[in-house]
């Protein structure tokens, strides 16, 4: 290249590095749709082998539809969906992915263990509680935390948290900021909030059945193959959390939402299917089995998932391991089923396990469910930029920048969410 050539492409090089930097340049890029650093997918790939992190490998797919019904119908006006399409399609979820619960009466009492009248100076009451579930002369019991606003004008909105990393008692959680459930926070928010753990309603782990709610409900007996599994046990504790809260006059029953990141993330989903008092879910980082599509087998698959944790979900599930096509059912119906009440989808930008373009692209793929029901909901089918929360009507979605993980950003973000729809 002559030398003038080669000073002009030095120059222009240099200008155009400049304009990238510039501050229009950076604002632009602070608005530009989220995708994927190529630099993580190619770390990603070298450190996980035989795992799927390019967008242009995802596979072809068709979602299926969840306005039409089983025998063909579309379903065109919100009674069909109410009457008997709603119930096709958990039937459907109940037999192939999360397990049917046990149909067994039981009773069930709550038992406060202990109380803080003045936690966070003054502004809440916490207690520890216990609910206990009997059946005949058995019983089960689990714990729960619960910090109540001391000084409301009347019954405030609550969130029902989900821990799957640890119980955090009463004294602590009084004492101590906690990211993952940022009791104060909430408090000072102006909702009620409480939190358990999952391990303590069914032993997160694969050989952990015999000492769970599961094996109480069964009384020992094994798992059937379309049973419930621990996703949705654990979703099934919330809504006995629930129970208590509704028997309150301190708390609105009818504005809680139920919160969880990852494995809890796909159980608060779950749990708002299973449970039409929840008003919102939020899932935090669910990814495979939670908010992302199985059909785009990006990071995390049926096929991993269920070798790896096969006690989330019943048999039938992991026969479709590479052969999502074939499911008759994909995550966005998981959402549908939960419209016309709230959603809320995060994602963070180096989690790429769970996919956060399928998280995204599962609440749009929802719209046409709420559209029927008469909601508003999120149909851009370009995701947000980073740290650029979307809110239209009914639902809500940001993707984070940082790792898998649930912090105040997070809790921040979505309660200004449940604040448009529960205050
Ligand atoms: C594993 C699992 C995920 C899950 C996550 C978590 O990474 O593969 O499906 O969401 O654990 O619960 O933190």
């Amino acid at each position: 290249m002559p030398q003038f050539q080669r000073h002009f492409a030095t120059i222009l090089v240099l200008a155009f590095a400049s304009a990238l930097s510039s501050p229009q340049a950076n604002a632009q890029e602070a608005k530009r749709p989220w995708s994927a650093n190529p630099e993580l997918v190619k770390k990603l790939e070298l450190r996980r082998v035989g795992v799927n992190y390019t967008e242009s490998k995802v596979p072809d797919y068709t979602l299926p539809n969840p306005l039409t019904a089983n025998d063909g119908a579309a379903v065109a006006i919100a009674a069909t969906w109410n009457a008997s399409r709603r119930a096709e399609l958990m039937k459907l979820f109940r037999d192939q992915v999360y397990g049917r619960r046990p149909k067994q009466e039981y009773s069930i009492q709550f038992e406060k263990t202990a109380e803080i009248t003045d936690a966070f100076d003054g502004a809440a009451t916490g207690r520890s509680m216990n609910a206990i579930i009997s059946i005949a002369d058995r019983s089960y019991s689990f714990p729960f935390v619960l910090f109540i606003p001391n000084n409301a004008r009347g019954p405030v909105p609550a969130v029902i948290h989900i821990n799957n990393r640890y119980f955090i008692p009463l004294d602590t959680a009084a004492s101590k900021h906690d990211p993952f459930w940022p009791a104060r926070t909430l408090i000072e928010r102006g909702y009620a909030t409480a939190s358990f753990h999952t391990s303590n309603v069914d032993p997160d782990k694969r050989d952990g059945y015999a000492g769970g709610v599961r094996s109480f409900f069964a009384n020992g007996q094994p798992p059937k193959d379309n049973a419930w599994r621990s996703l949705s046990a654990w979703g099934w504790a919330a809504s006995r959390v629930l129970d208590h809260i509704e028997s309150l006059d301190t708390i609105d029953g009818a504005r809680v939402a139920v919160v969880g990141h990852s494995r809890g993330g796909k159980t608060s989903l779950w749990a708002a299917c299973e449970d039409p008092r929840f008003a919102i879910a939020y899932s935090n980082n669910s990814g495979c089995g939670g908010a992302a599509l199985s059909r785009r087998a990006y990071g995390e698959t049926v096929r991993r998932i269920t070798t790896n944790f096969p006690h989330w979900f019943c048999k039938p599930f992991s026969e479709y391991a590479d052969r999502e096509a074939e499911l008759p059912v994909d995550q966005h119906e998981v959402i549908a089923l939960i419209a016309p009440r709230g959603v809320y989808v995060a994602s963070s930008d180096q989690d790429l396990w769970a996919d956060p373009k399928g998280e995204y692209a599962s609440l749009t793929a929802a719209a046409p469910v709420f559209q029927l029901l008469g909601k508003e909901s999120i149909t851009n089918p370009e995701m947000p930029a980073l740290n650029q929360p979307r809110v239209v009507g009914q639902t809500g979605y940001h993707i984070r920048s940082g790792g898998h993980g649930l912090g105040d950003p997070d809790w921040n973000w979505f309660l200004d969410f449940a604040d448009s729809l529960l205050k």
